[in-house]
């Protein structure tokens, strides 16, 4: 009992092994986590930047984080007080002016060191924009994401977007309501919403593909559900898209009607003008081609229903809810951000599409 009653005695021996353990564990754990693939495919010209960022902060925080546990550790196996030695402990010790000023001043070199790089580097992939680049708006709001983008002249507004490949955008990017944040993760950038100002930030997709935009900030009921797709294609690609989505609306019905509401049309991008969201930003329906599933999937939840029971699912949302599905999810103001006529020609839109 007498070697294990001394306390605080610790060979030279038993440093010099635990200095050895720890810088094996650091490189271990730097070694791993550099390994680790922790983020999606880079699809933008600035998530090298972004990754390199990430491995050194990694390389800084590792040894951290293996120093601290394991002076932890070691104090519990070296120093615990054990029974019986509640009197071994000696006086208090009221602080000291040296080690504070180390252990102050090097964590101090360490962050100002990593947020001086953050910044050098923040300022470098967002230097101003070139001047072809893109501008599109993008609206968030309780739940679902609606961009705008003028192209040769002509509006389009979208909830399912596509761009073309190495061609600089910049995101304006407002909300309408709550804080949301704006994240491709494949992009790296990710910025919040802020309800009345503007947010930005600029990059340039550099991969192929179809890419989730996703919430980043909770917001709400529907929070996890407010993801959409944004589609990165060709030259090519992006114009028949553009050509598509400006194109004149086809006559409804039949009709040699003008002006006649277009079903079709606000399912898919809602009514700009009056704020009405596109219903394609959160429910599933083939004939649509849409396949959100914030709110229920339309082909199956409201099949066989007749126009009445529709247009008040619409107008009055929350009177007729879908099992599994909560109230106050869906905007609540259809019978005022559309028209009658609008309503009816969606109405009809929607039950000619799941009933047929
Ligand atoms: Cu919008 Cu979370």
């Amino acid at each position: 009992m007498g070697e294990e009653i001394r306390r605080g005695t610790v060979t030279t021996r038993t440093w010099l092994v635990f200095a050895a353990a720890m810088i094996v564990a650091s490189v271990a754990g730097i070694v791993i986590g550099l390994a680790i693939e922790w983020f999606p495919v880079q699809g933008s010209d600035v998530a090298d930047d972004i990754d390199l960022f990430w491995d050194v902060l990694l390389i800084v925080s590792v040894p951290i984080f293996v120093l601290v546990t394991g002076v932890v550790l070691f104090s519990i196996w070296r120093w615990r007080m054990r029974p019986g030695e509640e009197r071994l402990d000696g006086p208090p010790i009221h602080g000291n002016t040296c080690l504070e000023i180390i252990w102050t001043a090097i964590p101090t070199v360490i962050i100002a060191g990593l947020c001086a790089y953050a910044t050098v580097l923040l300022l470098d992939i967002q230097e101003a924009p070139a001047k072809n680049t893109r501008v599109v708006q993008v609206t968030g709001e309780q739940f679902a994401w609606t961009f705008a983008m003028n192209e040769g002249g002509k509006k389009i507004q979208t909830t399912r977007i596509v761009l073309p490949l190495d061609q600089p955008v910049e995101f304006r990017v407002r909300s309408k309501d709550v804080l949301h944040s704006f994240w491709v993760p494949e992009w790296r950038l990710k910025v919040d919403a802020v309800p009345g100002i503007t947010t930005k930030y600029s990059l340039t997709p550099t991969k192929r593909g179809e890419f989730q935009v996703v919430c980043a900030e909770l917001c709400g009921l529907g929070h996890a559900f407010m993801r959409q797709f944004v589609r990165v294609g060709s030259d090519a690609d992006f114009q028949a898209w553009v050509d598509d989505m400006t194109a004149p609306a086809a006559p409804a019905g039949g009709g040699a009607g003008a002006a006649k509401a277009d079903g079709a049309k606000l399912f898919a991008a809602g009514n700009p003008q009056t704020g009405a969201t596109a219903c394609s930003a959160c429910h599933t329906l083939s004939a649509a081609g849409s396949d959100a599933q914030t709110g229920p999937n339309l082909d199956k939840a409201v099949k066989g229903w007749d126009a009445a029971r529709l247009r008040g699912a619409i107008a009055d949302p929350a009177k007729d809810i879908s099992p599994g599905f909560a109230a106050n999810i869906m905007p609540p103001n259809y019978a005022q951000t559309l028209s009658p006529e609008e309503l009816d020609a969606l109405v009809e839109f929607v039950k000619t599409s799941v009933n047929r």
